[in-house]
């Protein structure tokens, strides 16, 4: 996210200081101003040349309409028989892809956001929830024997977006806040988990612990209040909400390997050590400059499973521009998506694989900066119109093959 941000700052920056220097020195009446005029038009300049290569749709082949469609329902059939999960996010419970999709090719489904603490709340007000955006999806998927995963209770990226921001104030105003925030926490979760329970067994009781800007946790106000033992305390609190569902603890990782993910295995070995009730990690898998080394991805689902610890990969997406290189991208994509899939499906340890969105026309990049403006984004398995992309019959032919 900082690099995101530094993508949109360093160039205003240099833009706005030439643009102050053109004029300071035209107001001087110096001669550089000429020097300053030129870099500020070379900076314009560029920058339109930028805008042009990235913001230009782009079209890349759809070859796979070529091939005869794969047998509908087929994924979902085999997944059901395996026992394991093959899941959507849904954002909205109307999304007509919704029904056309589930339960008939997902046998999962992920509220995309409506069970995020903040989106629970009426007029961001700690305490006032309003459940029916998230009911509306949890009904149809359960009225459907569809399993719903539930995400996510605690998260503290950003304040305001993924947790009310009135959680700041009342932090800061309390005599003693540690036990505030304990209390307000154990309220969430428990009327969360309460509302839910008996139809969302699985739950992300932390999301998106680790720090994006260097290799700590993440200093929310959480860590800042509790320290680490925030995330012990937020999966015990989540055990005594609803003793039967199963806790994950969700991540996005940029790489499978270096110092960043040794403090992960830290942080999760910690928790073990501590008979934190923790049941498997979440590991999200959103491609979004880049794709992901699958050897290392294969390593890290071993040494998780390893910990006996439950594996899935929660929020699976990989923008078709990063394959925009090869010879066919929507089949690049397609067969890098299957070996993700592929390599989660082998080890017995890892439960499901979902995908962020139910198709191409649903997916977070085409409303999030800048990614809205680089399209093609079509990064899942359905293509826009709700035609399985090729990972479909590659997944399913792994699945076949799940002990
Ligand atoms: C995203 C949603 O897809 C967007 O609609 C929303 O605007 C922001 O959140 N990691 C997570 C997900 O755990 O909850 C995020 O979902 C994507 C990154």
């Amino acid at each position: 996210m900082l690099k995101y941000y530094l993508y949109a700052i360093v160039p205003a920056f240099l833009l706005l200081s030439t643009f102050i220097w053109v004029v300071v020195s035209l107001i001087r009446r110096c001669k550089s101003w000429r020097i300053a005029a030129g870099i500020f038009a070379a900076e314009i300049l560029i920058l339109a040349i930028g805008y042009f290569v990235y913001f230009t749709p782009v079209e890349y082949a759809r070859n796979y309409l070529d091939d005869p469609p794969p047998d509908p329902g087929s994924l979902a059939d085999i997944a059901n028989e395996k026992g394991f999960y093959i899941g959507a996010a849904v954002n909205m419970a109307d999304n007509p892809e919704y029904r056309k999709l589930v339960p008939s090719e997902f046998n999962s489904v992920t509220p995309e956001n409506y069970a995020k603490w903040r989106q629970l709340l009426v007029n961001d007000e700690i305490g006032n929830y309003d459940f029916s955006k998230a009911d509306a999806i949890v009904d149809y998927a359960v009225e459907k024997g569809v399993r719903v995963r539930g995400h996510t209770l605690i998260w503290g990226k950003f304040s305001g977006r993924t947790y009310p921001k009135e959680l700041d104030d009342r932090i800061a105003n309390a005599k003693d806040p540690p036990t505030e925030l304990r209390s307000i926490m154990r309220e969430h979760i428990q009327t969360v988990m309460t509302h839910f329970q008996g139809r969302i067994p699985i739950w992300d009781v932390v999301n998106e612990p680790l720090s994006m800007d260097g290799v700590y946790l993440d200093k929310n106000i959480f860590l800042n209040t509790l320290g680490r033992s925030y995330i012990a305390e937020s999966f015990r609190m989540a055990r005594e909400a609803d003793p039967s569902a199963q806790l994950f603890i969700n991540e996005q990782f940029g790489n499978y390997t270096g110092e960043l993910v040794e403090l992960f295995f830290d942080l999760l070995e910690w928790l073990l050590e501590e008979n934190v009730p923790i049941d498997g990690v979440g590991i999200q898998a959103h491609n979004i400059f880049k794709t992901h080394n699958l050897d290392e991805f294969r390593q890290f689902v071993e040494r998780v499973a390893d910990l006996g610890l439950l594996v899935e990969v929660t929020e699976f997406d990989a923008r078709i521009r990063l394959f925009g290189e090869e010879p066919d991208p929507y089949r690049a994509q397609s067969d890098y998506m299957a070996e993700y899939a592929r390599i989660c499906i082998e080890n017995p340890a890892c439960i499901g694989f979902t995908v962020w969105g139910l198709s191409d026309a649903s997916t977070w990049f085409d409303w999030v900066p800048p990614f809205n403006r680089m399209l093609p984004n079509d990064p899942l398995l359905f293509d826009v119109n709700l035609r399985p992309k090729p990972a479909y019959a590659k997944i399913r032919d792994a699945l076949a093959r799940r002990p």
